[in-house]
């Protein structure tokens, strides 16, 4: 495994994360601290959830379309963005091997435990395959990851829906000034704009799946930096913001509370009924996609979705 994260990395960007999110108005954190043990048990349920479409609705474009994909990204090497568990990867690594040689698979993810899962199952899987396990935040490291091979650089999920715009942009430019023309592929999962009536449900679940992963991120807190959040006391919220066409997913104070976060030497008040944005989950369209990426410097090469419509792929090439 090669390792690009200091070693206290982790740490580090969650106590600047809570400083910065904690002390603004209004009150913010990144969705990326849902995740520990916990967290990313309470997300594989909600992939399972009747309401959470986003998962099946990627899994059935791919099964559709990883043959024209591959077809149109000749690639040796599949590099994956946020890798995460690597669940849909053999279907990308099926399809590019089927289209000509494919010679290695590139995991990046932030969790090594993530990296050493998704290797020992591809590797069962994938015996003749290199495979590589690069520890980065490539939100940050773009310009570190290997450069062999002609590549098709992946990130899916719907995860490019957790950047607010502007970051997004800068994500996009920095994929693009580590992948120049002829080199290789970028392909990116993202999820439609669609009616609130499906969406609200899909971050609202029946069964409180997805409020107990929101309310998660106070017990990383609590257990990251001896805070002293009283869970029960947020509620969970998913709004619609039509004008932004994101979801926002907020933890919403029930009644007054004052909390003291020893390991970043804060403290801070809610009052009752505030909000703290914990995620947004933007929705695109598909021309809106590819003028973003256009943008940052790519030409689409394609776009897929799922039967209905729900969920696109879109592969774009630097230009
Ligand atoms: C993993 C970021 C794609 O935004 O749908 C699921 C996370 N949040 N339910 C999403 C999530 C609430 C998910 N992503």
């Amino acid at each position: 495994m090669t390792h690009h994260l200091p070693p206290d990395f982790l740490a580090k960007s969650l106590r600047r994360d809570v400083l910065a999110g904690l002390g603004s108005t209004p009150k913010t954190l990144p969705p990326k601290w849902f995740y520990d043990q916990r967290g990313s048990e309470l997300f594989e349920r909600i992939t399972l959830l009747e309401e959470y479409y986003p998962t099946r609705a990627e899994r059935e474009a791919l099964e559709l379309h990883a043959a024209d994909i591959a077809a149109a990204a000749p690639a040796d090497t599949l590099m994956e963005l946020g890798s995460g568990s690597s669940r849909k990867t053999p279907l990308l690594l099926d399809a590019l091997a089927a289209a000509g040689p494919l010679r290695r698979y590139v995991a990046v993810d932030v969790s090594d435990s993530a990296l050493i899962a998704a290797r020992e199952s591809l590797a069962e899987l994938y015996p003749a395959l290199e495979l590589q396990a690069v520890a980065a935040d490539f939100e940050h490291q773009m310009h570190l990851l290997p450069h062999e091979g002609r590549r098709m650089v992946a990130f899916l999920g719907g995860t490019i829906g957790n950047f607010e715009p502007d970051a997004r942009h800068e994500f996009l430019r920095s994929i693009r000034g580590y992948l120049g023309p002829g080199e290789g592929t970028l392909l990116i999962g993202a999820d439609l704009v669609k009616p609130p009536s499906v969406l609200i449900p899909a971050y609202d679940d029946a069964e409180g799946v997805t409020a107990e992963f929101n309310r998660n991120v106070l017990r990383v807190l609590n257990a990251e930096l001896g805070a002293d959040f009283d869970v029960d006391a947020f509620e969970h919220v998913a709004v619609w913001n039509e004008r932004e066409e994101w979801i926002e997913m907020r933890l919403r104070a029930t009644h007054p509370l004052h909390v003291t976060l020893p390991a970043v030497d804060l403290e801070v008040d809610f009052a009752a009924g505030e909000d703290l944005r914990t995620e947004i989950s933007a929705k695109f369209r598909p021309e809106g996609f590819a003028a973003e990426l256009a943008e940052a410097g790519f030409g689409v090469v394609g776009q897929w979705t799922d039967g209905a419509g729900r969920f696109a792929l879109t592969l774009a090439e630097p230009r």
